[in-house]
């Protein structure tokens, strides 16, 4: 055993499946009994698929936002598809979206026909801005999407004024904010945001999305397109006795969220302010640390007033000060039992839109830069301190050894 475990082991809190030497994974869910109960109550209820869990969930939705409509889908990027769709974008259109995001924004502008347009980010938010953005808006435009990354808040303002400008929609992924703040308000209490339920998420339905919006019209044009655009879903014709014969009123897809993935949330929404000031505490510790490692940055922070919801702590590798490069950073830190991840390799970068995509990516300077530094290191709420000891002292290790 290294140094590194030996040292940590009489600290660590892990539990029953071993000490420090035990896999630490980047994140894991943060579930109580009570969770798992209300699976089973579920399960056993009768009624499995989207029901009265799925209207608590989108209540408890509206309550942690304060947006007015909370529609709960099976992921966010079901959430993003029933957007672009209701939006109408498609062939010919320009969809405007910064490279550093997760694929499955690409992968759907492009399935609709429309083309990517990348922004760049600023090189330590990772953060696309309203400047950057007013930039790339031509005619074609139709949509904006940029990312609330890590738990950090957009800059809104600025974007939503060229929302207004230009009248462009804006469309916020914020499938890494819920419990995140902008000025004083939660995100998704103005305009047009997309939460993730996914399994690494603040608050987890294993799968599953929520879009919230302030407009009654397109909150109820979006619950018909979930479930194959009828007028009434089946818990509807269910509960109210009504009779199976609702109308397509227009082609939908099938993409509501099933009641024992819902209620799953439930529990989590209670503890979220508690997880992410845990979270929060963590990341602080980190953070102390990193300023005495030179080469290791951790994200800047936003300098506006906001709440970060502490989703992924990620830092970037400073490669031209090591022997290694990131991905060695990373698999040398799997040695030492500690796991990563990787938010996000610039979406033009990989395979397929290296080879279908036309575009100047070389103007992303702080996107390419930051693709090749990126690692997302442990952070969840049910971490303890010695573990953010042992994460320190691994990252420590790894950089004093492979020193350029
Ligand atoms: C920035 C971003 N956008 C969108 C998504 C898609 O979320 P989902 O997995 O719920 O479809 C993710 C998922 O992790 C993400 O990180």
């Amino acid at each position: 055993m290294s140094k590194i475990g030996a040292s940590a082991r009489s600290q660590s809190s892990a539990g029953p499946e071993g000490g420090a030497d035990r896999f630490l994974p980047f994140t894991k869910p943060s579930l109580e009994p009570s969770d798992i109960a209300a699976v089973v109550e579920v399960l056993q209820s009768g009624w499995i698929t989207s029901g009265a869990k799925v209207k608590q969930l989108e209540k408890a939705f509206t309550e942690q936002t304060g947006a007015k409509h909370a529609v709960a889908v099976t992921s966010a990027t079901a959430g993003m598809h029933l957007v672009l769709h209701a939006l109408g974008v498609g062939p010919g259109d320009e969809v405007i979206t910064p490279s550093l995001t997760w694929v499955s924004t690409v992968n759907l502008i492009c399935l609709s026909g429309a083309t990517p347009v990348f922004v760049d980010v600023d090189r330590h938010t990772l953060m696309t801005t309203a400047a950057i953005i007013e930039k790339a808006i031509t005619p074609k435009t139709k949509m904006i999407i940029p990312v609330h990354y890590a738990g950090a808040p957009l800059d809104l303002d600025p974007i939503r004024a060229l929302e207004r400008a230009h009248g462009i929609p804006v469309i916020e992924d914020a499938a890494h904010a819920l419990g995140s703040g902008y000025m004083n308000e939660a995100v998704g209490k103005s305009g047009t945001a997309i939460f993730s339920l996914q399994a690494i998420k603040n608050v987890t339905t294993a799968e599953g999305g929520v879009i919230c919006t302030q407009d009654d019209a397109f909150a109820e044009r979006l619950r018909r397109l979930r479930f194959h655009g009828l007028g009434a879903d089946s818990f509807d014709r269910h509960t109210n006795s009504r009779l199976p014969n609702a109308e397509v009123l227009e082609p939908g897809y099938k993409y509501n969220l099933p009641d024992m993935n819902a209620c799953l949330a439930l529990g989590q929404l209670d503890r979220l302010q508690e997880n992410n000031r845990k979270r929060a505490a963590f990341a602080k510790k980190y953070r102390d640390a990193f300023a005495n490692i030179d080469a290791i940055t951790p994200l800047g922070l936003p300098d506006y007033p906001h709440v970060h919801a502490w989703h992924i702590y990620i830092v970037r590798v400073e490669i031209d000060q090591l022997s290694i490069d990131r991905d060695e950073f990373m698999a040398a830190l799997k040695e030492l039992g500690i796991g990563t991840g990787l938010h996000f390799r610039a979406a033009h970068q990989h395979k397929y839109y290296r080879e279908s995509l036309v575009g100047d990516y070389a103007t992303l300077t702080n996107t390419n830069w930051n693709s090749d530094r990126l690692v997302t290191i442990p952070l969840f709420p049910d971490m303890t301190d010695a573990d953010v000891d042992r994460v320190i002292a691994a990252v420590s290790a790894v950089t004093t050894k492979y020193a350029a």
